[in-house]
């Protein structure tokens, strides 16, 4: 079985103080012991104080870029060496880098190398413009995007794939539950493909699009899909602790939260 992940992108928002304030009143909400992976991504200037916020608990941390080059001569860019030590996680091919900052596949591609590379655990993200979807083009634009985004790439280890159709962020229409289902399958057949079946077994597909207290059962009640990466909910800390309890009473229905398996 795989554990459920819930991530938190936290976009171009909070000043230092408020992630801290912001991570501080998601640790008092999740105390207890959960078996959901908790992710959290602030911007860069914020890992470090995150960090030190997070002491003590399971809540993980997660960059939302990085450039492919080691070091240099790349003003204003952050490296995955410079990364590693401060955090575990990296998003990567998120549609809002691509569209604004020109995020193309290819650039995906070497970002993903050099994240593993590094030892950094990427969140790749893929999903469809809107005009693809009512075109019936989603299973090709994602299935492209994830065999672009992993050409020529060992990825044996852990991968978390976040499915994130364009029209669903930051719009309140969130997808159909059944829907993503469906394109999850689909990607996670891509995945047995390119790696195998373990692999594609062992990795962790996530929906994210307008997802919130209200509706994160819905997906997470869906055999495919095994946690959310969240955006404009993550950064209240009651909606992002309810999505967190309600995604474990899902997956654990009869556990209560006693087992130590994630101290916090
Ligand atoms: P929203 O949850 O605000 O729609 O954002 C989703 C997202 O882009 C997460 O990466």
């Amino acid at each position: 079985m795989r554990l459920p992940m819930i991530a938190g992108n936290w976009k171009m928002n909070t000043t230092v103080s408020e992630a801290v304030e912001l991570v501080s009143q998601v640790r008092k909400g999740l105390s207890g012991a959960y078996d959901v992976e908790v992710v959290v991504c602030p911007p860069f200037v914020s890992l470090v104080p995150v960090k030190e916020a997070l002491k003590g608990t399971s809540i993980k941390l997660g960059a939302q870029n990085i450039y492919f080059e080691e070091k240099g001569a790349y003003t204003g860019e952050i490296s995955p060496v410079m990364l590693v030590s401060l955090c575990e996680h990296v998003i990567i091919g998120h549609s809002e880098r691509r569209q604004y900052f020109g995020d193309s596949n290819d650039v995906v591609n070497k970002k993903m190398g050099a994240a593993l590379e590094a030892g950094l655990k990427p969140i790749l993200c893929v999903g469809e413009k809107l005009e693809e979807n009512e075109a019936g083009k989603t299973n090709d634009i994602v299935t492209g995007q994830l065999r672009s985004a992993l050409a020529g790439l060992d990825c044996s280890g852990e991968l978390v794939v976040a499915y994130e159709p364009i029209w669903a962020i930051g719009t309140g229409r969130a997808a159909h539950g059944k829907q993503v289902n469906d394109t999850i399958r689909i990607i996670r057949s891509t995945l047995a493909e390119l790696y195998g079946q373990q692999m594609a077994d062992e990795a962790r597909v996530l929906y994210g699009g307008s997802v919130t207290a209200d509706n994160i059962a819905e997906f997470m009640e869906q055999s495919e899909i095994d946690g959310a990466l969240v955006g404009g909910a993550s950064l209240k800390a009651d909606q992002f602790t309810n999505i967190i309890r309600q995604t474990e009473e899902i997956f654990f229905p009869n556990n209560p939260p006693t087992k130590d398996l994630i101290p916090w």
